[in-house]
């Protein structure tokens, strides 16, 4: 990788589980604050899993804002999903997005050496969970830097990573950490072996995300992919080194701006996601019109078996495909970048 350099601090030693390394006090308010946003994944999701290479991009108008304040009786939190008092010991029978929203709370108190007597947490914004947008990195996220900034710390790079991945292990078992980095990083991000860094883009690509509307759990499709790794090791092998291809080559179109070269990996990359299981036929669906409507490229995004497909588009394609998608079903579309927010 030509010009990129590591946005990974390799200085924290901090463990997430550890409380006895930390000089945490409250901020003089006793509020603190975070922000994250949802992401796609251009190129590599599952190969990820692998120590393949991926690229995604943040996706600003799917944005949440976390607030923490210390101060109450017991621990509170509030999210677009729940709302109420939680144990500070979440039972793994709660409903997911509430036991993550908890996890994420109860770990960064866990790393600062804390237990106030009261906090209040409050998440606004929305991401729509099990879409494959990152959704439950993205609460944990915000999460995480909310109440470590209650404390009056700022956490490093390595420390939120950390954070969020312990909260994902909870939400998907084996995270890459490909999340983690995706959903609190403001520019895309090139991850291949838990370090993530910086893109050189001769031109932000214009992608259109269409929601299936379908949940499809991250959780469930790697363990597909695992089973059908264990089963035929060879093929997956195969069709994950040409992922990882298709990814190094994407990272050079993308630094020359070929989006035609780019929009071919992506239709490929789509066929390697159907063999290795993790297509659906809504999914396929919206592919197929997007690329009959014009897109230079077209493929799911995230876990799959449900979730989200991206569209490369141009500024002649765009309004065609994105009526495509919705005459084929899509829920949601959403442009990447948001032109009002990437200026
Ligand atoms: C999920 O957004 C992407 C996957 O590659 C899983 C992971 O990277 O942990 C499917």
């Amino acid at each position: 990788m030509i010009g990129l350099t590591s946005l990974t601090e390799s200085g924290s030693t901090r463990n997430p589980m550890n409380t006895s390394d930390t000089s945490a006090t409250p901020s003089p308010d006793g509020l603190g604050v975070g922000q994250s946003h949802a992401k796609v994944i251009l190129l590599g999701e599952h190969a990820v899993v692998y120590g393949k290479p991926a690229i995604a991009f943040p996706v600003h108008t799917l944005r949440l804002d976390a607030s923490a304040e210390l101060s109450g009786d017991g621990w509170r939190v509030e999210t677009p999903f729940h709302q109420g008092h939680v144990r500070p010991e979440a039972e793994p029978t709660d409903e997911l997005e509430r036991l993550l929203s908890v996890t994420a709370l109860r770990n960064t108190l866990d790393f600062l050496g804390e237990r106030p007597a009261g906090i209040s947490v409050l998440v606004k914004g929305f991401i729509p969970p099990a879409r494959g947008l990152g959704s439950s990195a993205a609460v944990a996220g915000a999460i995480a830097q909310a109440v470590a900034g209650a404390y009056g710390h700022t956490l490093t790079r390595q420390e939120l990573f950390e954070l969020i991945q312990s909260v994902e292990r909870v939400a998907h078992g084996t995270p890459s950490g490909l999340d983690a980095y995706a959903t609190t990083e403001p520019a895309p991000v090139w991850f291949e072996q838990g370090a993530a860094h910086p893109l050189q883009l001769s031109a932000w690509p214009r992608l259109l995300v269409a929601d299936t509307g379908v949940t499809g759990r991250t959780s469930e499709a790697v363990s597909r992919v695992r089973e059908r790794y264990e089963r035929t090791q060879a093929v997956v092998e195969g069709l994950l080194d040409e992922a990882a291809t298709l990814t190094h080559g994407a990272e050079h179109d993308l630094r020359v701006g070929d989006h035609e070269a780019l929009g071919e990996k992506m239709n490929r990359n789509h066929v390697i996601l159907r063999e290795l299981g993790v297509s659906s036929r809504a999914l396929d669906t919206l592919v197929e019109s997007a690329t009959r409507a014009g897109a230079l490229g077209a493929k799911l995004t995230g876990g799959g078996m449900g979730g989200c497909m991206i569209a490369l588009v141009d500024s002649e394609t765009e309004s065609q495909v994105r009526a495509s998608v919705i005459a084929a079903g899509a829920r949601d579309v959403w442009a990447v970048p948001d032109l009002e927010v990437q200026t």
